[in-house]
This record gives C-alpha cells, sequence and structure tokens, in this order.
C-alpha cells in the first residue's frame, strides 16, 4: 500500500489519505458570501478523492480581506453557504478544513486579474492595519499600527470566526500566519518595529499569534484538529527564520496544535527565494524532526512519486497541493492509479476508471 493512501487520525478526525487541497483564494465572493464558484471548485476536488479539502484564506473580519472579492466569516448569515458546501465535501469522503485570515498590511488590493494593485479611496479602499506602520511596499499607503484595542478585537474576530467554522460544519481550522498577512507581519521583526510587548524579542512577536491560538482553541472542540500555517523563513537576511519556525512549533505543539504547515515568504519585497520542485520540504522535514511535531509539506509538488517519496523519507505526515489540483482535480484517483492502489471513484463516475 502507498503511504499516501494510508489514513491518518488527528484527534478524532479521520483522513481518507494524505492529499490535501491547499488553500486557495477564489476572489469570487460579494460581501464575504461563499456561492455556487465555491461549492463547485472545492466540490470537485472532494469528488476527485482528496482526502482533506480547505477553503481559501477566509477573512474573520471585512478589514482582514485581501480584496474586496474574498470569502469571509465574519457575520453568522455566512454560516448557510459554507454549510452547505462542507455537507457536499463529507458526503463524498472528505474532510472539510477552513483557513482563518487576516490580510494585515497586505489588505486593500485589487484581485490578480486586475493587477493585484493598491485600492483608491474611489474604488473603495479601507486603512489597512499591521503590527507598526511599516508598508510591505515603499510605494503602498503607510498600514495603522494597531493599538490594544485593535489586537484584542483580532483575537475575538478570530474566535468568533472559530465558532461559525464549527456551525457551518468545518472538522479542522487552520489559522494562517504565513505569506506576510497579518500574524506573520507581527512574528517577523521585518515588519515588528514595536516597543510593548507584542514586539522586539521572540517571545513578544509571537504572542499575538499565541493568544489567537488559545483563544480559538477555547471555542474548538477539543475533538477537532488545530492546524497553523507559517512561512518558515522570511527569506530574508535578518527576518524570520527555520530555527525561530522551529522554536514556534515546539511551543504551539503544547499549546493544542496538531499540525505546521510548511511554507515560506511573503512577507518583505527584497525576498529571494530559490524556488523549485519541493523547495520547501526541508522545512516540513526540520520542523517534523526536531520538536516531533505533525507537518505538512507544500510548494510545487506534483506527482504522486514525489508525493510518496516525501512520506517515505518521513519529511512531512500531509501532502499540500495547489496548484496541481487546479490543472487536475482529479489528481488523488490519477496518483492512485499511477502508484497501483485502487480507491473507490465517485459511483456516477465508475465507468471511466478502466478504459
Ligand atoms: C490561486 C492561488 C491562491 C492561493 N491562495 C492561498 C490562500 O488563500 N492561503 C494560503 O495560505 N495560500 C494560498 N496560496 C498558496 C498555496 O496554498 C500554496 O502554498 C502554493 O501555491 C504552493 O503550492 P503549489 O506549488 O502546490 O501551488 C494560493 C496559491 C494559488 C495558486
Amino acid at each position: 500500500m502507498a503511504l499516501l493512501f494510508e489514513p491518518i487520525k488527528i484527534r478524532s478526525i479521520e483522513l481518507k489519505n494524505r492529499i490535501v487541497v491547499s488553500h486557495m483564494c477564489q476572489y469570487s465572493s460579494e460581501d464575504g458570501f461563499a456561492n455556487d464558484w465555491h461549492l463547485v471548485h472545492l466540490g470537485s476536488r472532494a469528488a476527485g478523492g482528496a482526502g482533506l479539502v480547505f477553503t481559501e484564506a477566509t477573512a474573520v473580519s471585512p478589514e482582514g480581506r485581501i480584496t474586496p472579492s474574498d470569502l469571509g466569516i465574519w457575520k453568522d448569515e455566512h454560516i448557510g453557504f459554507l454549510n452547505r458546501i462542507t455537507t457536499f465535501i463529507k458526503a463524498h469522503g472528505a474532510v472539510s478544513a477552513i483557513q482563518l485570515a487576516h490580510a494585515g498590511r497586505k489588505a486593500s488590493h485589487h484581485v490578480p486579474w486586475k493587477g493585484s494593485t493598491v485600492l483608491t479611496s474611489e474604488e473603495g479602499a479601507w486603512q489597512t492595519l499591521a503590527p507598526s506602520a511599516v508598508p510591505y511596499k515603499e510605494s503602498e499607503p503607510l498600514p495603522k499600527g494597531m493599538t490594544k484595542d485593535d489586537i484584542q478585537k483580532v483575537i475575538n474576530d478570530f474566535s468568533d470566526a472559530a465558532k461559525r467554522a464549527m456551525e457551518a460544519g468545518f472538522k479542522i481550522i487552520e489559522i494562517h500566519a504565513a505569506h506576510g498577512y497579518l500574524l506573520n507581519e507581527f512574528m517577523s521583526p521585518l515588519s515588528n518595529v514595536r516597543t510593548d510587548e507584542y514586539g522586539g524579542s521572540f517571545e513578544n512577536r509571537i504572542r499575538l499569534l499565541l493568544e489567537i491560538v488559545e483563544a480559538t482553541r477555547k471555542v474548538w472542540t477539543e475533538e477537532y484538529p488545530l492546524f497553523v500555517r507559517i512561512s518558515a523563513t522570511d527569506w530574508v537576511k535578518g527576518g524570520w527564520t527555520d530555527n525561530d519556525s522551529v522554536a514556534l512549533a515546539a511551543i504551539l505543539k503544547d499549546k493544542g496544535v496538531d499540525v505546521i504547515d510548511c511554507s515560506s515568504g511573503g512577507n518583505s519585497a527584497a525576498q529571494k527565494i530559490p524556488v523549485g520542485p519541493l523547495y520547501q520540504v526541508p522545512f516540513a522535514e526540520k520542523i517534523k524532526k526536531e520538536t516531533g511535531i505533525l507537518t505538512g509539506a507544500v510548494g510545487i509538488i506534483t506527482t504522486a512519486h514525489e508525493a510518496e517519496q516525501i512520506l517515505i523519507n518521513q519529511q512531512a505526515d500531509l501532502i499540500v497541493i495547489a496548484r496541481q489540483f487546479l490543472r487536475d482535480p482529479y489528481f488523488p484517483l490519477h496518483a492512485a492509479r499511477e502508484l497501483n492502489v485502487d480507491v473507490p471513484w465517485p459511483e456516477q463516475y465508475e465507468r471511466a476508471k478502466k478504459y
């Protein structure tokens, strides 16, 4: 049996295989609402055989959106359609998960197909928030350095969103602390120059993430897993490092986090990333080996054999795939065939399984 198709149980939740649909912003919402696009997009990947299907970064507040078209979970009205999606995903044998996010200083932008540039006030720009009034790029408007009240509101927003996620039927939450969004901005010395207890030392810079993890764990039942996505390195001298990530992962493990989803970069325009196949896998491996926490490997993993080898090498526990799933929603069904594993196809598609 290929390891890629070995089930894994995390707390009370069993995944039928190790293949995870990575979070992918669809920028297709109005006022944060999920709609038919999200149902079809996420639903096809569940029908395609993934073990775990993640929503895109789902904003915990309107100001935490990257663009006005982001998915959201900041009000109870959002729950209904999300529930329709989780029900469909479950009916197709996959587990549904939600990534909770706040974009921080990277909020208030156009969608990628309109250039990802900052919104103007005529276009509905809003004041972005950050640990410090330091922009991502010199050319961008200054974010507001957050007050203690702003910080408390964000903690409450995450925990309220977690309650709604439970009602919507999600079984796993991931807190987005990567890619230069708000929590990553607090963690990195490149974006956090605060002088209070949320800035300066490593302990202070990770404080907000820990407070959010604690607040989320309080409302998210012990039976369900909690993941955190981090940028394992800023890829910039003087920034957040892989050793910081190991230290953080050990602390998160003690706080009830089950999986570290190991991405990288996104917090500095000066980053130099050696992008290539499997380039972030060493972070998942290092964090797993040095802390014993479960890890997800992500980043240009495109074939069944690559995924299988990562598991054989014990570099990660979950294989998190984004763009290959855009090319092929049935990647798991095809991977099973390549690895000579017989997995069930949707009954409606069985006639296509052999010829
Ligand atoms: C269209 C698209 C949208 C994305 N949106 C998110 C997101 O919402 N949250 C996140 O953590 N990463 C996001 N990412 C990053 C992916 O989850 C993944 O980490 C990255 O694409 C590398 O994996 P891949 O090489 O398999 O695509 C996005 C990537 C793509 C291609």
